[in-house]
């Protein structure tokens, strides 16, 4: 099925370019009428014409019949009304698809690097936005009929891995894998750190393991792969925690590049980009200066012959591209990264391994926050451990359903508690504009009320309730929606407004978008219900409210899942 949105649109293309050729309309959801078109002010202006009178012009050749009543306003918008037939049609279009609107689009490949934490280090609250982001566009873009390769980036390599594994030699290998699978990662990285700062010998020892490292000698690289292994399975224990789709599959280290990196320096030299300075070999890509205004380098390869971050990166745009065949890459990175991104996708244009067609970009986001607006860190300063905010998330979410829920088994209470946590955490980050910073605040976000996953979990179980408590069977084929009720019309508009909102979503890389407008949703239908009764209704009036609670619960359901959210039935 087609959308409104997407029919009205369409329709004012056409009137619009009728009138001046590739003239475009821009279309929003208005409270005066459903939709307000705007663009008539900028035609007009162009046309040297008055907007009233380049309105007219447009409405003598807006074809609208059986969608729209239109009417013009202030001096050149058209304020769109959707007719009471049409929106009878498309509610029941909708009952009957499990889409809800949403179309697919031409299947095309998307890599989307995301979560990407580093290999004996704990995962943090920065790792907990690149996820959660992440992990919501993957589940956005498969829906949309994309093929989505996803990429864990996870630092696998570089010179720490000399003191980790000489550490790990130290403490032998049941006990080094113990740690690590107990999930003190920190500990484990710490120990080492202090060893490599107080220890002479250590510090001999580490350096020569980086050499026998990157030579590929055999057991160092078996010991290495030992600290690879047991963090990537604690890292797929905390995903599969927080119900993310990564798999062991998609975490593809920095270290799998390596036998790439000589390519990436021989042909940035034969493209003529690469520059000797100062010992290390950079590329200059255009438009990038520091403060002083000197042109600034991105190192490919630095003067102890060592690889950089950035050589991995480029590398990496290349497998993505040409073996992977990627039509668009996505980088779910925190926005201190940004300049990196930036000249890597410069570098890698002019090196010619980025076709101009292809979509790249950082989708980069903000800070995680304490209650203080600093840094959100524990009180000794330590980075803080996402399955501590869950485990405590899940306590809280317990207690909250033995005062809620006296029916539950302890088993069905955790298991809710267990979803509502998850619903918290995520909702909390996705229903923030995710270049801003935001405050962790646990309380407020597993709230049953408010802007909250957990109040969106609830207003779906009390939809569902509905459903349980009907005695009689309905039939949603019988429905017919006269929208006679404000409350009617107004939850009816939220409903159809679904598709704009997934596509708003996946345009703008902002997840918020949709989270925004499932809260919007949600509190039509808080409004629908309390002035309008449904069981108690009389027909027809009971089949077209059930209709319309069945799609805002099958609405608020998908959305939810496309942000990686449960709904649960009860609660
Ligand atoms: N491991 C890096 C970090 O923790 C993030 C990697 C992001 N992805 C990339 N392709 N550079 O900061």
């Amino acid at each position: 099925m087609t959308c409104p949105y997407d029919v009205l649109l369409s329709r004012l293309q056409s009137a619009f370019d009728h009138v001046v050729v590739g003239a475009d309309p821009v279309l929003r959801p208005s409270d005066r009428g459903d939709y307000q078109a705007n663009g008539i002010m900028a035609l007009a202006k162009s046309q040297g014409m008055a907007p009233r009178e380049m309105a007219q012009r447009v409405l003598d050749v807006l074809d609208l019949s059986g969608v729209a009543e239109v009417e013009v306003a202030g001096p050149g918008f058209l304020n769109l009304t959707l007719t009471s037939e049409y929106l009878d049609e498309t509610l029941r279009a909708l009952l009957d698809d499990e889409r809800l609107g949403v179309a697919t689009l031409t299947p095309r490949t998307a890599v989307i690097d995301y979560s990407a934490p580093n290999v004996a280090k704990e995962m943090h609250v920065g790792h907990l936005r690149s996820t959660v982001i992440g992990d919501a566009l993957a589940r956005i873009y498969r829906f949309r009929g994309y093929s989505v390769v996803a990429r864990s980036h996870v630092g696998d390599w570089g010179t720490p891995f000399g003191m980790l594994i000489e550490h790990l030699v130290d403490l032998g290998e049941a006990t080094a894998m113990a740690a690590l699978s107990i999930g003190d990662l920190d500990g484990f990285y710490r120990a080492a750190r202090v060893k490599f700062e107080s220890d002479e010998d250590f510090r001999e020892r580490s350096r020569q393991r980086v050499v026998s490292l990157q030579g590929g000698d055999p057991e160092t690289r078996r010991l290495w792969q030992i600290l690879v292994d047991e963090s990537v399975a604690y890292f797929a224990e905390v995903y599969s925690a927080l119900d993310v789709t990564l798999t062991p599959d998609d975490v593809v280290g920095e270290s799998y590049y390596n036998d790439m990196l000589d390519a990436v320096v021989t042909d940035l030299d034969a493209a003529g980009l690469l520059v000797e300075s100062a010992g290390a070999l950079c590329v200059f890509p255009e438009g990038f200066t520091n403060r002083e205004g000197e042109p600034l380098p991105l190192i490919v390869k630095k003067s102890d012959e060592g690889f950089g971050y950035a050589a991995t990166d480029l590398a990496a745009i290349r497998d993505r591209v040409d073996h992977l065949h990627a039509d668009e890459l996505l980088y779910v990175v925190g926005a201190p990264q940004s300049q990196h991104f930036e000249m890597v996708f410069a570098v890698a244009r002019a090196a010619g391994w980025l076709p101009a067609a292809l979509r790249c970009e950082h989708v980069a986001f903000g800070n995680v926050l304490g209650p203080d607006r600093k840094m959100f860190k524990t009180r000794s300063g330590e980075t803080i451990k996402l399955i501590d905010l869950l485990d405590e998330a899940t306590e809280r979410a317990e207690a909250a359903l033995v005062q809620r829920s006296q029916d539950l088994s302890p088993e069905q209470r955790h298991q809710l508690a267990t979803q509502i946590a998850r619903a918290a955490i995520k909702y909390a980050d996705l229903s923030n504009d995710r270049q801003r910073d935001y405050v962790f605040d646990l309380e407020r976000m597993i709230a049953f009320e408010g802007d909250t996953g957990p109040y969106l979990q609830y207003a779906h179980a009390r939809l569902r309730s509905i459903f349980r408590r009907l005695g009689t069977a309905w039939d949603p084929r019988a429905a017919r929606f006269s929208l006679g009720a404000d409350a009617e019309r107004d939850l009816a508009r939220g409903l159809i407004a679904f598709p704009e909102a997934v596509d708003a979503a996946m345009a703008t890389l902002h997840p918020h978008r949709l989270s925004g407008y499932l809260f919007e949703l949600a509190q039509r239908f808080t409004t629908f219900y309390e002035a309008c009764p449904v069981l108690s209704a009389p027909e027809p009036s009971r089949t077209e409210r059930l209709a319309l609670c069945d799609l805002t619960a099958r609405t608020l359901r998908l959305g939810l899942s496309l942000l990686g959210i449960e709904a649960p039935e009860q609660m």
